[in-house]
């Protein structure tokens, strides 16, 4: 009994370390000049557009994202690199731009979106909607 405390504990230990590097393991973003300076042109009626970025992100984000973005979608396990938790002070400091960048064209194993969320509504809405998480 006492040894199987012991594993069970090693492991949980072992798990929450690799978690950490994981997350540690995330390089930062280039994001070209011409998407730094972009800026939603959609803002008409923001609380519509929000709405139509939550489908949006059901349908193509959630699944590594999460709901919550937090980054523990079903997907998640599968991916070598950390999706990142957009509900940190950190992601929030990106510019639109950037978020834009990251969330549309991506690099590696965030796919890119540009066939995907053709329509540039489209993508504001779900960029909007990952701020609000
Ligand atoms: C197949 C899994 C997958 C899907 C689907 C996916 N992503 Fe990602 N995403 C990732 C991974 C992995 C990263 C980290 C990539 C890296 O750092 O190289 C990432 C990174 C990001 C980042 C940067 C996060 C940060 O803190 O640096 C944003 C923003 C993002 N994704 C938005 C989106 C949006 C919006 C969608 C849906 C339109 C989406 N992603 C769909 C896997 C995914």
């Amino acid at each position: 009994m006492k040894t199987n405390k012991l594993v069970i504990s090693l492991m949980t230990i072992l798990l929450m370390m690799s978690f950490t590097l994981w997350q540690q393991d995330k390089k930062p973003w280039n994001i070209p000049d011409k998407y730094k300076k972009m800026t939603n042109t959609y803002t008409d009626d923001m609380d519509d557009l929000i709405d139509y970025g939550s489908d949006l992100y059901a349908k193509h984000c959630a699944s590594c994202h999460g709901d919550d973005g937090i980054g523990d979608g079903p997907k998640a396990d599968e991916l070598k690199s950390y999706p990142g938790d957009f509900t940190t002070d950190e992601f929030k400091k990106n510019s639109d731009g950037a978020i834009y960048y990251m969330s549309i064209v991506g690099r590696d194993e965030m796919p890119n979106f540009e066939k995907k969320i053709p329509d540039e509504e489209g993508r504001w809405a779900v960029i909007e909607y990952v701020k609000t998480l």
